[in-house]
């Protein structure tokens, strides 16, 4: 893995001071292995989950200002709200209230991870406004400190801020890393038209759960983790897995199509990718994948194909 956060980051961090305009780079992330648990007093679900950042990355691009501010071109213009509610805003607001600074930004979001479409792309985006207005106020938190305002402000988040291959605990904020060796994954990732709410994919897990119509839960990732170390990828694929696939296949029955199409065209597994509607396959080399994109976009059962690698870095000034 490429991805690790190095001593003494931070103090070069705080040295440099406050800048005029930085840019910071964030991935999207996949689950390997999503293990769903019982839903819990606090309407979050305990989960086991292997997570897995994928080169499919959004940009945000931070100025000075004398007011805080959102713009974004790309994916989901025009949908996504660029008000107060926008998980990047409430991430500056957050980091100035804890460093208690002044909440002024010009942010710019230039997005290519799909609205709601299971790869947490709106948690990339408050990981990515942490690292940015950590450094453009010259604040220089450490990654800890970053990692308990990214949980308050989503599950996945303190995941995005640090990348690579990551087991993740409690409701998906508590990270460790995987110690593998650096591997270089394959992976094509097939986004859908439209997005699925995550609250109602989980819902709906526990719906299919408590009728009887749920497959037996995925289990926790110890064999996966084993896959992982071998760094086979006909081994990794049959140790994939999501209980929130049947959730999400359940809202969205077409996808059925789209995961036979790609493991149809030569892909060793396909599976949703969180919450879903986003399927990725992983394939066994930089060729398969191509094959496999191609046939996904031929056969027209999806609205657009990347083809990307994993593990990457979390959110990074570039
Ligand atoms: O933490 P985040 O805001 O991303 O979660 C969005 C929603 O997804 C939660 O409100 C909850 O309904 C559901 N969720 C869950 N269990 C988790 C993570 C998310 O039920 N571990």
């Amino acid at each position: 893995m490429t991805e690790a956060w190095r001593p003494g980051d931070d103090d070069e961090r705080s040295r440099r001071g406050a800048r005029a305009s930085v840019k910071v780079r964030v991935p999207a992330k996949i689950n390997l292995r999503l293990a769903v648990g019982p839903l819990r007093p606090d309407g979050y679900h305990e989960i086991n989950t292997v997570y897995h950042a994928i080169a499919l990355y959004d940009e945000l691009t931070a100025r000075r200002a004398d007011t805080l501010i959102l713009t974004m071109d790309g994916e989901g213009t025009g949908e996504l709200a660029l008000d107060d509610s926008n998980l990047v805003l409430r991430a500056a607001r957050a980091l100035a209230a804890h460093a208690r600074v002044p909440a002024h930004a010009r942010l710019h979001l230039r997005k290519q991870i799909p609205l709601a479409g299971g790869l947490a792309g709106g948690s990339a985006d408050a990981a990515a406004a942490l690292v940015a207005c950590d450094e453009l106020w010259g604040i220089g938190l450490s990654r800890d400190e970053l990692a308990g305002l990214a949980a308050g402000l989503g599950s996945d988040v303190p995941f995005l801020l640090h990348g690579g291959t990551a087991l993740g605990t409690g409701r998906g904020e508590a990270v460790s890393p995987v110690l593998a060796r650096p591997t270089t994954w394959h992976w094509v990732v097939a986004v859908a038209d439209g997005g699925l709410s995550t609250p109602q994919v989980y819902a709906e897990l526990d719906r299919l759960r408590a009728v009887g119509a749920a497959p037996a839960p995925v289990g926790p990732a110890d064999d996966l983790l084993a896959a992982l170390r071998q760094r086979d990828p006909h081994v990794l694929a049959g140790a994939l897995g999501n209980d929130l696939q049947p959730a999400a296949v359940s809202l969205r029955p077409a996808l059925t199509r789209v995961l036979e199409t790609g493991v149809a065209a030569g892909a060793l597994a396909g599976l949703v990718s969180g919450s879903g509607p986003t399927c990725v396959f992983l394939a066994a080399d930089g060729a398969d994948a191509q094959t496999v994109a191609d046939a996904l976009t031929d056969a027209g059962v999806c609205r657009t194909v990347h083809l990307v690698h994993g593990a990457v870095a979390g959110a990074r000034l570039v």
